[in-house]
């Protein structure tokens, strides 16, 4: 909560248009909803021979929220500036490719997400379903190259913390299933 209160009164320092603020608010609470739904994710591991199913609920209840922020992001954005094509990912230059993450990451995320709902019907889910870590890289980048409210050094250390964190997290449950495999 106190987190929430003070990204809430960082963005206020810098106020702009209506739908400007929408955006810079959903992104940031989308990352930050995201980040913890990744989070959960991991405690849901460990905590599954006790019982997981509170952080399996915190980790759908997450999820759910950071989907809504993350398409109201771009969704005022382009309602601002009349212009859809911003929904259009650029892939080349590598510069370009990683300041516009967003848009490439905005895909990855419904697609790892879409996934997920359907995971009864695909054994394979799992691994489409770690895109996710690859898409939360991708907003990092593109936060930290072009978010106005990301040029604050605090701003910077939050978004840098969690993708150390997320990558730690990645690498931690890949080595699960390394482990797994060969037992
Ligand atoms: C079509 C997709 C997307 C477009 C066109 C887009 C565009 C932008 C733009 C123009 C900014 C700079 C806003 C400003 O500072 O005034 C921005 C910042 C940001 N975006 Fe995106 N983005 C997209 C997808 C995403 C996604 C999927 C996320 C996931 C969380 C995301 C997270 C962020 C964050 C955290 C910032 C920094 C907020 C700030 O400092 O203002 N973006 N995005």
């Amino acid at each position: 909560m106190i987190i929430v209160l003070f990204i809430t009164y960082l963005i206020l320092q810098k106020p702009g248009e209506p739908l400007r603020m929408i955006a810079r608010f959903a992104a940031t609470f989308g990352y930050l909803a995201i980040f913890l739904s990744i989070l959960s994710s991991e405690y849901m591991a460990k905590m599954r021979k006790i019982s997981g199913m509170p952080f399996l609920r915190a980790h759908h209840n997450l999820a759910r929220i950071g989907v809504l922020l993350i398409l109201i992001h771009p969704l005022s954005l382009a309602l601002q500036a009349q212009d859809f094509t911003i929904f259009l990912p650029v892939l080349y230059p590598v510069e370009t490719f990683l300041a516009l993450g967003g848009r490439t990451a905005l895909y990855l995320f419904l697609l790892a997400a879409g996934i997920a709902l359907y995971r009864k019907k695909y054994r394979n889910w799992k691994k489409v379903h770690y895109l996710n870590y690859l898409a939360f890289l991708l907003v990092s980048a593109h936060a930290l190259m072009i978010g106005s409210d990301f040029k604050q050094d605090i701003m910077r250390i939050i978004a840098i913390i969690m993708a150390v964190t997320v990558t730690g997290i990645f690498i931690h449950k890949r080595i699960g299933v390394g482990k797994k495999i060969y037992k």
